[in-house]
């Protein structure tokens, strides 16, 4: 497809394994390998659209309140990814970033991710952002601990602190604000992803569960961002 207008940040809150698996009397970690191909798919359209960006809520803050079988298994399948997909990310030039406190997961998955952020860390193609014990309330909460400290020590003035300043403070900090959130699963909500960056975001909501999410799909709602007429609150 050709597209009038692409978005140079697009950020995607992956939901809907789960139910892909009971759909077909699966487990629900069947539904998170399956997810994991999907994902393959994404990035790879991703880069040869041109896509500048692309953020992944791949696990929350909230999602340790899942059974810890689950939560094992969902890091297990991130190494198998890793370990598959990182010869062949690099080789397309992407570069790999983490976004949320990923140091609190079992340590061979921090391993195979600072393996990944260090092998592609000089790379220029799609930026591809991986959001992992994520949440966009511990992020804002982190932030305004760090500017109170960098005001307490004197390096900060409350008179310098912008909005650009603050979201320096983020994990998103030299990352553009999403230009388009895709939603799947039919559930219409944030779930704690993204909540200053997505201020002006254009949002998809697509009823397909994650793993059924194809690169068609994907396009589909560039499609319908390309479609939207952006305001920022002025007018056109
Ligand atoms: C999204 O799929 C993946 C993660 C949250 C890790 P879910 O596991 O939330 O799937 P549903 O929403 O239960 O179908
Ligand atoms: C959001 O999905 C988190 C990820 C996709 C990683 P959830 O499935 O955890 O969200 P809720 O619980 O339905 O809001
Ligand atoms: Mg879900």
């Amino acid at each position: 497809m050709k597209f009038e207008r692409l978005p140079d940040h697009v950020a995607i809150v992956m939901d809907g394994n789960g139910r892909w698996a009971k759909m077909r009397n699966l487990p629900r970690l069947a539904g998170h390998n399956a997810g994991m191909k999907a994902l393959k798919e994404i990035v790879k359209r991703s880069s040869t659209l041109g896509i500048r960006h692309l953020t992944v809520y791949a696990f929350s803050t909230e999602n340790w309140r899942r059974p810890s079988e689950e939560v094992g298994g969902i890091f297990k399948i991130l190494v198998q990814y890793v370990d598959k997909e990182l010869g062949e990310l690099h080789e397309n030039n992407v570069k790999v970033s983490v976004l949320g406190n990923y140091k609190k997961l079992p340590e061979d998955a921090v391993k195979k991710l600072e393996e990944a952020l260090r092998k592609t860390k000089d790379n220029s193609g799609l930026q591809f952002h991986i959001a992992l014990n994520y949440g966009s309330r511990d992020e804002i909460l982190q932030a305004v601990k760090g500017v109170a400290r960098d005001v307490a020590a004197g390096n900060l003035a409350e008179s310098e602190l912008t909005e650009a300043v603050f979201s320096q403070y983020l994990f998103t900090k030299d990352i553009p604000d999403p230009d388009l959130v895709i939603r799947t699963s039919g559930e219409v909500r944030l779930s704690n992803f993204l909540l200053w960056q997505s201020a002006y975001s254009e949002f998809v909501f697509s009823e397909v569960y994650w793993p059924d999410f194809t690169p068609e799909r994907y396009e589909e709602a560039i499609a319908e961002y390309a479609k939207r007429a952006r305001r920022f609150g002025g007018v056109k």
